[in-house]
């Protein structure tokens, strides 16, 4: 359960690495993360690892070769004995966007329920991008977080290390916690409320307080429904509701 990450920038990574439930599950071994610098496999002496695009333009553009040996090194580490290679991934705006469904596929060879691939590589580009050469050699699928721009992939590899890890089991405290996580079932989630009973005069609903667990889970359902039609009705359209789905949100 190996996670590599090709990156210039390796400490932005202490975000996940020493907080939260991403921080336990590396203390507790459930996932390891290392990195590799592009700038160590640069060929001159001012470890260069970019350079002016061809055909001009403002910017950057990441060289090829440098990631390319990264990369390799990354995927060694990552490849289990026996297995096959590590996938790599880059993280970019021109990628397809990633969703819950995208992050249940890569951490289910993590979390061993197909184990044929269990490492992962994660390329976070920097400057303009990279050499489109190395993209279509050594990448094997491209994602985007979402449709604006960030300065480097390193915030949206977090964001990928973050979601996987959270649905290896044994990840969160609750056994059952990423399974009501949203979207798990392809909704938003419902409201969560604790104490105080009334805060600045709003109350909170009172079948939260009734100790009826059917109708809590009837009730936070209906929310989630609700919710997702009001807010997200494009979610809505792409599921086929149970029956007591349909029923709740006809309510
Ligand atoms: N790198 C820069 N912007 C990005 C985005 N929106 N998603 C993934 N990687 C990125």
């Amino acid at each position: 359960m190996r996670i590599a990450v090709v990156t210039l920038f390796p400490e932005m990574f202490s975000a996940v690495t020493d907080f939260g439930v991403s921080g336990r599950a590396l203390q507790q071994g459930l996932v390891e993360l290392a990195y590799w610098n592009p700038r160590q496999f640069a060929s001159d002496r001012h470890q260069t690892v970019d350079d002016r695009p061809y055909g001009g333009g403002p910017g950057m553009v990441m060289l090829a070769d440098p990631l390319r040996q990264a990369i390799a090194a990354a995927k060694q580490w990552a490849t289990a004995e026996g297995e096959m290679p590590a996938q790599v991934i880059y993280l970019s705006p021109q990628g397809h966007p990633l969703g819950q469904s995208a992050v249940v596929e890569l951490a289910a060879p993590l979390a061993a329920t197909r184990p044929e691939r269990r490492g992962l590589v994660l390329l976070a580009g920097r400057y303009e991008g990279v050499d489109e050469r190395l993209l279509e050699t050594e990448v094997d699928a491209e994602w985007s977080i979402g449709d604006y721009v960030l300065s480097g992939g390193e915030l949206a590899a977090m964001v990928v290390i973050d979601a996987v890890i959270r649905l290896l089991p044994g990840a969160l405290g609750h056994a059952d916690s990423a399974a009501q996580d949203s979207f798990s079932d392809g909704l938003l989630d419902c409201p969560h409320y604790t104490r105080p009973e009334c805060y600045r005069g709003r109350s909170v609903p009172p079948v939260l307080l009734s100790g009826d667990h059917g109708r809590i889970r009837r009730w936070r359902r209906q929310q989630a429904l609700g919710r997702t039609w009001l807010r997200r009705p494009d979610l809505l359209e792409k599921l086929t509701l149970d029956e007591e789905q349909q029923e709740l949100l006809a309510e």
